[in-house]
């Protein structure tokens, strides 16, 4: 798959079979998030993979957007850190993109759970043990899709384009 099939065809996958990910293929999913731009290749960031049922069913009782990890195969939760990075959300978001496309490419379904920045995302990370100071990005939600969907319309460019200045067409 090219990275504009892959790019254009991911969809966010919220039902899944009940299906473990093979190993190496988890692997690669997090390979393509260790390959993420970072702000001074600064690669401040954890990632941590959920596979304990248990774990996965706390957090999906906490976060209501969420539930769907309680049945995902894993999920892979994002963590970096302000202190040392002053782009700690972005390099976190570029892993967490990166991810969800390989991910796809890879035939597995996932999406995208916004704890960051929410009211859920102190509970979360006592859940997962991260220190108070770090930033939880993005969990991903991981299995092999048991749904297929057809994409959520997008804005013509034409809608979203400036040229030189903002609001110039
Ligand atoms: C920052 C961010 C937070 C998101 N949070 C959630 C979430 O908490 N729960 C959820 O079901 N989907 C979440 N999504 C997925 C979006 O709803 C989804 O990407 C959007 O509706 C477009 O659909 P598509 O990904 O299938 O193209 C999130 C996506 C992003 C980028």
């Amino acid at each position: 798959m090219d990275v504009f099939e892959a790019i254009k065809t991911r969809r966010s996958i919220r039902r899944y079979r009940k299906e473990p990910i093979p190993e190496e293929v988890l692997l690669k999913v997090l390979e393509a998030g260790r390959w993420a731009p970072s702000a001074k290749n600064s690669q401040l960031w954890n990632f941590i993979v959920l596979k304990d049922e248990e774990i996965k069913r706390k957090i999906a009782e906490v976060f209501p957007s969420g539930r769907f990890l309680a049945d995902a195969a894993c999920g892979i939760a994002v963590v970096t850190d302000p202190k040392t990075s002053n782009h700690a959300v972005e390099d976190g978001a570029a892993a967490a993109q990166n991810m969800l496309l390989a991910a796809h490419a890879l035939g597995l379904g996932a999406c995208w759970l916004g704890v960051y920045g929410g009211v859920y995302e102190e509970k979360i990370k006592e859940i997962l043990n991260v220190p108070k100071e770090k930033f939880l990005v993005s969990i991903i939600s991981l299995g092999f899709p048991a749904e297929t969907l057809t994409a959520k319309p997008r804005k013509s460019l034409e809608e979203i384009l400036f040229v030189n200045r903002y609001g110039e067409k």
